[in-house]
């Protein structure tokens, strides 16, 4: 079974339903709101981002929603990898295309020709695309606000996975342009002074803190954590916590 899609391969697992929970929140905040674009980073690499993000972004399509999961880590962005799409055409050509008109005038259907359909129905993907010299100014560049907006009308949510924010100054860049920032840290791994510092940096520049997602938990610590926690599950995957940061640091 594969950690990155286990919500279409093992849907009725414990890790699933607790994705599920995720997705809930999120869906109830969407109402409420109207927000649609979410950004998924942590302090570090390798905490679990492009993992939840995938299975994030499946359990969406399982509630009749049409997704599209946007890979914005433009230096080693491996959806394209998990969904088994081409990695040669992606959001890093889609700005840089010369062809696409200048600043921030976009052509609606230009966009279309970067999006990817994945073999899970209803999701899409824009790959990172190729190798990029300037990954952060691409992302400051005024198409890519231009290609958000444009998205934003055709698809139900958009989940953008990240770079970790406390290395790579390009998270930073996405916070305000996004509706709402979910961050994921790993059990025994995230050190409490590095959340504190990326909460920070989110608040800095203005993203809003939608929700935590602890992964990586280790089955025998579940117990000490199930007061404060609305679900958890088996084997060291994921574990949801209510979205704000009223317990946090
Ligand atoms: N809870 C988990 N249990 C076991 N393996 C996991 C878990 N979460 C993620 N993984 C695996 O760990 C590896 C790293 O995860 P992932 O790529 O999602 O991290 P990341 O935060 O996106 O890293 P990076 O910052 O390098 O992009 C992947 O192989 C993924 O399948
Ligand atoms: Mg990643």
């Amino acid at each position: 079974m594969n950690k990155d899609t286990i919500m279409h391969d093992a849907p009725r697992s414990i890790v699933s339903e607790a994705i599920r929970t995720l997705r809930t929140n999120l869906s109830y905040k969407m109402s409420q709101t109207g927000d649609k674009i979410f950004l998924i980073t942590s302090s570090a690499s390798g905490e679990g981002k492009s993992c939840i993000a995938s299975n994030l972004a499946i359990s969406f399509t399982q509630s009749n929603s049409k997704v599209l999961l946007m890979d914005c880590d433009l230096r080693k962005g491996r959806q394209n990898q998990i969904f088994s799409v081409n990695s040669n055409v992606g959001l890093i050509d889609a700005i840089d295309n010369k062809k696409i008109c200048p600043d921030s005038v976009y052509n609606d259907e230009e966009i279309e020709n970067f999006i990817q359909p994945t073999y899970i129905p209803n999701l899409f993907t824009i790959a990172s695309g190729n190798i990029a010299n300037n990954p952060s100014e691409l992302l400051e560049n005024k198409k890519f606000d231009a290609i958000l907006q444009s998205l934003k009308n055709k698809f139900d949510i958009i989940i953008i996975d990240a770079p970790p924010i406390n290395i790579i100054t390009d998270s930073m860049i996405l916070c305000n342009k996004v509706d709402g920032v979910i961050i994921v840290c790993a059990a025994g791994i995230t050190k409490r002074e590095s959340l504190v510092e990326t909460k920070k940096k989110i608040l800095n520049v203005g993203g809003k803190i939608v929700g935590v997602v602890l992964n990586r938990m280790p089955s025998d610590k579940i117990k000490d954590y199930s007061k404060n926690y609305t679900k958890y599950c088996d084997d060291k995957i994921v574990k949801v916590y209510r979205s704000s940061f009223k317990n946090m640091p």
